[in-house]
């Protein structure tokens, strides 16, 4: 198992450039099954979510060409094969390949995905899309067939604004016969990413980024070259990290609108910015941080991705703020952790209410999921002593050479087997 160690109460400077983002990444890989072609994908992270997508290409004897930060897929000699369960349980992602499949072939075979435990995490949109488009879903324990003669464009509607079942559609749809509609589509940029992918490939869909998406169906597509946006939950990760013990630390290759949410935040509490147009920088700051509450919501709102490591910033604010987790059930497993280490906060159903500010201590704590993870790194950081966060596999699942990036910029981390 992998640990990172950290020894806290070192201040950070200098530049962090954010990679390409995980969750763009994570479909992009899946929906490079849809060309007749080649699809040449740049600014690819290395990270373990990337490479468990490619041990599924080589499953379906996709070729796969990867050098540093890009990758070329070549589906011209694949083979539709049944996913696997050590393949599919290794994330949550796996389930675009259901979309890309089914698109495809018009058959898809595959186990249930895997994944953070923040929350039951159903997949009952996706097949609700599918099951639209003409498709049939069996599902036997936790196998999953979806198949269909013909598929069909439909007017979908979701109940919930879900970015997995937005892009499953979308790949579903995208060689469909007749037009597809999703209303109520999510409008993460993630989305606009993968739609901007597909088009490229000559695929022709509309509205990405808006909440009414229309999908008109193609018979061919064809060889195409993308670029993964940034990560805008690493940038912001990275930006709670520069207002908890930063001088002067700059986070290099932002897209800023895409953390609008979480700027406007900062700026309440206190912390000084510097945005520029595609970085932010994180000022020294001599103020007390104010304390504030936030609502985690779908996009553009606060990004539930980074509610866990924005509570670690809450524990230095002065005064009471309140955390409300309104997308995902169990996403407070950090909390326990925080509180070993010196935080005061109390969890009552869906909101976290935290006192600060709290000195933090160095203690042993456990990444329970990727982003739990992450408020992990950001405490130790800024506790005093060490701290050795156990199950750092989660960690490395998003961020990519975490370990390397913060001691670029002078804190005291590594990272041991044990
Ligand atoms: C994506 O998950 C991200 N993961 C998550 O990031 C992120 O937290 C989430 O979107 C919300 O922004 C990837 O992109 C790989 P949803 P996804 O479908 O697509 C419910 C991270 O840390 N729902 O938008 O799985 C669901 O239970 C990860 O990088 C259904 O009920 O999220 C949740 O309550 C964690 N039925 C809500 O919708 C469904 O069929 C939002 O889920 C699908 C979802």
């Amino acid at each position: 198992m992998k640990v990172i160690e950290i020894e806290g109460g070192n201040k950070l400077s200098g530049t962090i450039r954010v990679s390409g983002a995980k969750n763009a990444t994570v479909a992009l890989i899946p929906a490079a099954i849809l060309t007749d072609e080649e699809a040449t994908i740049c600014n690819v992270p290395e990270i373990t979510d990337t490479d468990a997508l490619c041990d599924i290409l080589k499953l379906l004897n996709v070729n796969v060409n990867r050098s540093t930060e890009s990758l070329v897929i070549n589906p011209k000699d694949m083979q539709n094969t049944c996913i696997t369960e050590p393949y599919s349980k290794k994330l949550r992602a796996s389930y675009y390949f259901m979309g890309a499949l089914l698109g495809k072939y018009k058959r898809a075979e595959m186990y249930f995905p895997g994944g953070c435990s923040i929350g039951a995490r159903p997949i009952d949109l996706h097949l609700k899309g599918f099951e639209a488009l003409g498709a049939k879903v069996t599902n036997d324990k936790n196998k999953y067939i979806v198949e269909a003669e013909e598929l069909k464009g439909a007017n979908i509607y979701l109940d919930i604004a879900s970015v997995g079942a937005t892009i499953n559609i979308m790949l579903a749809a995208v060689r469909a016969k007749g037009t597809t509609v999703i209303d109520n589509a999510a409008k993460e940029p993630e989305i606009v990413n993968v739609a901007t992918f597909l088009n490229n490939m000559g695929a022709n869909i509309s509205g990405a980024g808006t909440s009414t998406i229309k999908i008109k169906g193609v018979d061919h597509l064809h060889k195409c070259f993308h670029e993964v946006i940034p990560d805008r939950i690493e940038a912001g990760t990275y930006i709670i990290i520069g207002a908890l013990c930063g001088t002067t630390l700059k986070i290099d290759n932002v897209i800023p609108e895409h953390i609008d949410s979480l700027v406007s935040k900062l700026e309440e509490m206190g912390v000084k910015l510097e945005i520029g147009a595609d970085y932010i920088t994180v000022l020294e700051r001599t103020n007390k941080l104010k304390s504030t509450n936030i609502k985690t919501a779908v996009y553009p709102g606060f990004p539930t991705d980074l509610q866990q490591p924005f509570t670690v910033l809450l524990t230095q604010a002065d005064g009471k703020s309140k955390v409300t987790e309104t997308i995902w059930e169990n996403r407070f497993m950090h909390i326990p952790y925080l509180k070993e280490l010196g935080a005061d906060i109390e969890v009552k159903n869906q909101t976290a209410t935290v006192i600060g500010p709290s000195d933090l201590k160095g203690s042993e704590v456990v990444a329970t999921d990727l982003r739990a993870g992450a408020a992990m790194v950001a405490a130790a950081l800024i506790a005093s002593g060490k701290t050795n966060i156990t199950n750092a596999e989660h960690i490395l699942r998003g961020y990519e050479q975490i370990v390397e990036k913060l001691s670029n910029v002078g804190a005291k981390i590594r990272i041991k087997e044990i």
